[in-house]
C-alpha cells in the first residue's frame, strides 16, 4: 500500500493554502507552488492573504517546513501526491474558464512520473478530471489509472467560516478507478475526520456544483420574494424571520445586493454549460443566476428612489457606499455585486465613495477605481448611505445616528433606533424603526 508523504500543493489562495497548512499539521513534507511571484514572496515573508488564517498559523507552518515556490522553483518531481487548486473562472459570455486548470496540468504533466497521485480540488463541470484534464495529464504518455492516479475531491471553505476547514467537515472524492479513489481518500483522512468516497469523479464534481447551485437558487428565490414584498408593502425580513421557526424543511437564505465571491455567482454557469452539451438547457439554473446578476440594479433604483423622496436626483447626488467584499467580515471582494452598484449609480451622474474596514481600494465594473473613505467622512459627505455589507466591524450606531437617508439591502438597521422616512430597506420599503 502506498504511502503518500511529500505533498506537492498547485495555487496557493483561499482553498490551496488552508489545504496545505492542514497537511503540514498532519506530519506531511509539503510544497506549495503558486504562479504569483508577489503571492510566493508574501506567504514566504509569514503574511497570510487569506481570511481565517492567521500569520501566525502560517509562520507556524513556515517554521516546519512548509515550502512556497514559484513554478519554476519547485520540485513537483519529488511529491507522492500533487494537488491542483487553481482558479476557475468564467469567461466574459460567461462559459467556463478552464485556463488556469490547463496551465496547471501542463506544468504537472512535464514533471509527471509513474506512481504519482494527481487530485484536483478547484470547483468545475463534470467530467473535466476524467475529460481534459486526464487527457493533458496523459498526452505525456503515462496513463491514468495504470501509471499514475488521478481523482476529484472537491473543498468546501467557507471565507470568513473558520469552522469550514475544520477537520470535522466531511471531504468528497471520487477517482477515475477505485483504486484512485481509495488512494485519494486515504491521503484526505490524515486531514479530514470523514472522508465520503463516490463511485466517480464525474460524480463528486457534480456534488459540489448542486452543494453551490443549491444557494444560488435559494438566494435568488429570497430576493425574488424581496421585489415582491416591496410592491405588496410586506417586509420580507419579517417574512423569513416567520418561515424560520419551522424546526424542519425549511432553511433560512438572506436578499441582498447580489451575490459574489468566486463560487456562488461563477459555478451555476459551469453547470449550464456542460447540460448544453447533453442538449439540456437548465432553465432553473440559468433563471437564478440572471434574477442574482438583477439585484444591483435595483438596488441603485432604491437609491434613485430615496433622493427623490427628499426631491433630489441621482445625477450629481452623493452616495457613500458601506461595504464592497462580497460578503460580511471578508476581505475577499473578488465578483463582488458591490461592483455591478458602484459603476450603475455612476453610470446616473451619481457622485459616489465607499466604506469597507477591511477592503482598502476598489475597482468598480465601469473600471474607476476608489479608495476607502473613514466612515465618519463618507457620512458627512453623502446625501445618501448604502448599506451593501454587514460586516460587523462597522459602527452601525454611528451610521443610523448621523445619516440622513440610509438605504439598507442587508438589514444592518436592525436592531438600531431608526428615524420616519430614514431608512428605505430592500425587501421592505420605507420603515422607521422607534
Ligand atoms: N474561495 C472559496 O471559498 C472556495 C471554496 C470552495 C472551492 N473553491 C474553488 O477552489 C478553486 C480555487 O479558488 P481560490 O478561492 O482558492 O482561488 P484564489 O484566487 O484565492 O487562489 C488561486 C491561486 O492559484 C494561483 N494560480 C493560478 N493559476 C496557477 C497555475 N497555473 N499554477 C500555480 N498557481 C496558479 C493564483 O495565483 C492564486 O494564488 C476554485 O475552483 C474555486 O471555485 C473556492
Amino acid at each position: 500500500m502506498i504511502e503518500d508523504r511529500r505533498v506537492v500543493v498547485i495555487g496557493l489562495g483561499y482553498v490551496g493554502l488552508p489545504l496545505a497548512l492542514s497537511l503540514i499539521d498532519a506530519g506531511l513534507e509539503v510544497e506549495g507552488v503558486d504562479v504569483s511571484p508577489t503571492r510566493v514572496a508574501e506567504l514566504a515573508a509569514g503574511r497570510s492573504p487569506v481570511d481565517d488564517i492567521g500569520d501566525d498559523r502560517l509562520r507556524l507552518a513556515l517554521e516546519a517546513g512548509f515550502r512556497v515556490s514559484v513554478p519554476e522553483a519547485a520540485s513537483p518531481a519529488a511529491a507522492d501526491a500533487l494537488f491542483i487548486c487553481v482558479p476557475t473562472p468564467i469567461t466574459a459570455s460567461k462559459d467556463p474558464d478552464l485556463g488556469p486548470v490547463r496551465a496547471a496540468a501542463e506544468y504537472v504533466r512535464e514533471h509527471l512520473r509513474a506512481g504519482q497521485l494527481v487530485i484536483l480540488q478547484s470547483t468545475t463541470y463534470p467530467g473535466t478530471t476524467a475529460g481534459p484534464l486526464r487527457a493533458i495529464l496523459e498526452a505525456g504518455g503515462l496513463v491514468a489509472g495504470v501509471d499514475f492516479d488521478l481523482a476529484y475531491a472537491p473543498e468546501r471553505v467557507n471565507p470568513g467560516d473558520p469552522l469550514s476547514m475544520a477537520k470535522s467537515v466531511p471531504r468528497l472524492v471520487g477517482g477515475i478507478t477505485p483504486a484512485s479513489t481509495d488512494r485519494a481518500a486515504r491521503l484526505l483522512r490524515r486531514v479530514n475526520d470523514r472522508v465520503e468516497e463516490m463511485s466517480s469523479a464525474d460524480a463528486a464534481e457534480m456534488a459540489k456544483l448542486l452543494e453551490n447551485i443549491f444557494r444560488n437558487v435559494n438566494i435568488a428565490l429570497v430576493n425574488q420574494l424581496a421585489l415582491l414584498c416591496e410592491r405588496m408593502g410586506l417586509d420580507v425580513w419579517e417574512v423569513i424571520d416567520a418561515a424560520a421557526t419551522k424546526p424542519f424543511g425549511f432553511m433560512r437564505f438572506s436578499p441582498g445586493p447580489g451575490v459574489g465571491g468566486h463560487c456562488i455567482p461563477v459555478d451555476p454557469y459551469y453547470l449550464a454549460w456542460r447540460a448544453r452539451e447533453f442538449d439540456f438547457v437548465d432553465r432553473f439554473v440559468e433563471l437564478a443566476g440572471d434574477i442574482n446578476l438583477a439585484m444591483p440594479r435595483h438596488v441603485v433604483e432604491l437609491v434613485a428612489d430615496g433622493l427623490n423622496d427628499r426631491g433630489r436626483a441621482l445625477k450629481g447626488g452623493r452616495v457613500g457606499v458601506i461595504g464592497v467584499a462580497f460578503k460580511r467580515d471578508v476581505r475577499d471582494a473578488r465578483n463582488s455585486p458591490a461592483a455591478a452598484v458602484l459603476a450603475g449609480l455612476a453610470a446616473h451622474g451619481a457622485r459616489v465613495a465607499y466604506h469597507d474596514p477591511h477592503v482598502p481600494s476598489f475597482i468598480a465594473a465601469d473600471g474607476a477605481s476608489y479608495t476607502s473613505l473613514e466612515l465618519p467622512d463618507l457620512i458627512a459627505e453623502s446625501d445618501v448611505v448604502v448599506a451593501l455589507v454587514a460586516h460587523r466591524a462597522i459602527d452601525w450606531q454611528r451610521v443610523y445616528r448621523d445619516a440622513d437617508l440610509v438605504v439598507d439591502t442587508v438589514d444592518s438597521s436592525r436592531g438600531q433606533t431608526t428615524r420616519e422616512r430614514q431608512v428605505l430597506r430592500l425587501g421592505a420599503g420605507w420603515s422607521g424603526r422607534p
